[in-house]
Parts: C-alpha cells; structure tokens; sequence
C-alpha cells in the first residue's frame, strides 16, 4: 500500500486531495500547521501530523515522524493580489517563504530517501498564473513560476535516479479558503491610482466564466501522482485546462 504526505491540509485543495488519496486505498499523512481530526473520515490509513512548511524544525519532525513515503503533493500556498509598486518587499518575502522555499524545503526533506529507493513522486500544485500572465498579481506569480522552473529543472536531475517531479496548476476555486486566508495581506494593495483600473478587473474576476473545484484538482494531483510518462504539468479545472491548450 502507498503512502503519500499531502501539506496544507486543513482546507481546501489539500483536504480534498487527501480526501481523494483516502478513497483510492492510500495511506494518507494529511499534514496542517494545527492539525484537527474532525476534517477527515476515521481510518486506520489516516496519519494526521503537524507541519509548517516555513520551518525548518517542523519539517525535521514530520518527516522524521512520517516514516518512509512515496509520494510528497506540496499543496501548502497563500496567495497575494494587488499593486506590484504597493506590495512591500517584506510580503513578497512572507509568500515566498510559504509558495517557493517552502517547497523548496520539503523536496530537500524528500528528495534522498527517494533516491536512495530509486522510487518517488513530488507532485507540486503550482497555479494556473504560471500559464498565462495576470495582472495584480505579480508577486503571487512569481512566487509560483519560481517552482515551474524548478521543477522542470528537477524532472531531469531526478529522473536519473527512477524519482518522478509533477506540476499541477488549478486554476481558481471560488470554494477554497484561499482568498479568505489572504483578504489580511492584501490591505491597502490597490492605491488609488490604481482603482479604475483594478475595478474592472475585480469586477470580472468576481464573476468567471470557467472555474476550478476541490474535486478538479484532487482527481489531477492523483493522476498527476500515478503518471508514469515524462509529462511534466497538468492543469486542473477547466479554466486552467483552457489556460493551458490557449499557450
Ligand atoms: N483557490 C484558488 O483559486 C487557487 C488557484 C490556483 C492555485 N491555488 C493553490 O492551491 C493551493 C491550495 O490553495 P487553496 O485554494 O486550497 O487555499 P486554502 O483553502 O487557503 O488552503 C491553503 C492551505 O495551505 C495551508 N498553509 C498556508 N501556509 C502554510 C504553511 N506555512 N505551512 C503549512 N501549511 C500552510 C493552509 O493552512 P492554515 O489553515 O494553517 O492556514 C491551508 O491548509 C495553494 O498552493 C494555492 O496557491 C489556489
């Protein structure tokens, strides 16, 4: 039986992909800054531990904990949305921590006992962003494009030991807790100079003609998790999808 470590699973996109892995007959380790057992089914398959991909104790611990796994879906991410001139770098810095060192940090956390096994997956869920440029968005997409990169980079470094590296990009879910998470950060991030301008933007983003669920991406990380091809991304959700075959 497989075991995969899901981050970031207290809501959302992660709970759902734990929700998936559940049902699927895998061993889950559905990891949370503060765990709570009330979110997930009772099962004997069900590992819950606490994880906070911004520090570096709590990483050593979980995996330490975790045992040996085969497959790590860095889900974890809090996003930003406003003026790029507005956003202090010190922002910039808070979602890098989380959406690019973080990620980071638990593929360093990973990446030897998968090599030694010659055996493994890193799934990494990145955002439909990194497809197609949008604006007042730009810290959030770098953040973001930064694990593209890598993780192109990474597919071949790793594919010389047997380890497989996969992108997911969802595109946005209206039903995660993701822009409740970030309604703080974003104060003051639309200067007035901006606000004709951003007006309209919001005012579209507010009603989508496409968007993304739980369920998309849950059913795309495990795809994503179970491909034993080269391909590297997978969008998830139809406006992603749209996204994706528009590039
Ligand atoms: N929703 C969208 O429209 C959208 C679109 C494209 C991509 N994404 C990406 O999808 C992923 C999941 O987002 P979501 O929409 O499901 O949002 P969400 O409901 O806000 O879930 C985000 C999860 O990340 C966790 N998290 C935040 N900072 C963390 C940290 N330092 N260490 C560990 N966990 C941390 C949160 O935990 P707490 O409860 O402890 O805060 C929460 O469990 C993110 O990477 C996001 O960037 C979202």
């Amino acid at each position: 039986m497989k075991t995969v470590l899901i981050t970031g699973c207290s809501s959302g996109y992660g709970l759902e992909i734990a929700r998936h892995f559940l049902a699927q007959g895998w061993c889950v380790i559905a990891t949370m800054r503060t765990p709570r057992a009330d979110l997930l089914p009772a099962s004997d398959r069900l590992r819950l531990l606490a994880l906070d991909v911004t520090k570096p104790d709590s990483i050593a611990a979980a995996i330490a904990a975790a045992g040996p796994i085969d497959v790590l879906v860095n889900n974890a991410g809090i996003g930003v949305v406003g003026a790029f001139e507005a956003t202090s770098l010190d922002m910039a810095r808070e979602v890098f921590e989380t959406n690019t060192f973080g990620v980071m940090a638990m593929m360093q956390a990973v990446i030897p006992q998968f090599r030694q096994r010659r055996a493994g997956v890193i799934v990494n869920v990145t955002s439909s962003v990194t497809l197609a440029p949008m604006p007042l968005a730009g810290v959030y997409t770098a953040s973001k494009t930064a694990i593209t990169g890598l993780t192109g980079s990474l597919a071949f470094e790793l594919a010389a030991f047997d380890v497989r590296v996969k992108l997911v990009e969802p595109g946005y879910a209206p039903t995660t807790r993701f822009a409740e998470n970030g309604a703080a950060r974003i104060q003051g991030l639309i200067p007035e100079a901006y606000v004709p301008f951003a007006g309209p933007i919001f005012a579209a983003f507010a009603q989508p003609a496409a968007v993304t669920t739980e369920q998309d991406v849950a059913k795309v990380v495990w795809q994503a998790a179970n491909d034993t091809s080269e391909r590297l991304r997978f969008a998830a959700g139809a406006d992603a999808v749209a996204l994706a075959d528009a590039a």
